[in-house]
């Protein structure tokens, strides 16, 4: 059974209240629907060397790959300071978003008025790098 956008929506939401963003005050969320139809979620962590802190899609692409699965299908962002504001993936989560994803795969933003928008992972990063192994 395929999980719902809504319930994928949630799942970034309830990840977000997760998040430990003392230093930001920015709370993120990221919910990913894999080959498999299992979901996986994951939130920003962020440390006092602030360096060192990790996105939610990198959190949640980590789990999938620990859990078994191996592409990202749809997901789901959800983030912002107290309320939820567009939080597009910034640019070394688009790359890695890039590594799991294919033609087909679809971002999900949600926005400040609860809508959502959907991108396609060419266009948050066009002329991606990719690395042709043999
Ligand atoms: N953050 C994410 O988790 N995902 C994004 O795509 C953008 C930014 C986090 C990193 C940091 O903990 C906080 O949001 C503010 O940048």
């Amino acid at each position: 059974m395929t999980i719902k956008d809504e319930d994928l929506i949630n799942a970034a939401k309830d990840a977000r209240e997760n998040a430990y963003c003392r230093y930001s005050g920015f709370s993120v969320g990221a919910a990913i629907v894999d080959e498999q139809d299992h979901l996986h979620v994951g939130c920003n962590v962020e440390n006092a060397a602030y360096n060192l802190g990790n996105c939610a899609e990198a959190a949640a692409i980590a789990a999938m790959v620990q859990d078994g699965g191996k592409r990202i299908v749809r997901m789901a962002v959800a983030g912002g300071h107290d309320e939820i504001a567009s939080c597009t993936p910034c640019g070394g989560c688009r790359q890695r978003i890039n590594e799991f994803g294919n033609n087909d795969t679809v971002i999900i933003v949600i926005d400040d008025s609860n809508e959502w928008r959907e991108y396609a992972i060419a266009e948050l990063l066009p002329a991606s790098f990719h690395l042709d192994i043999t």
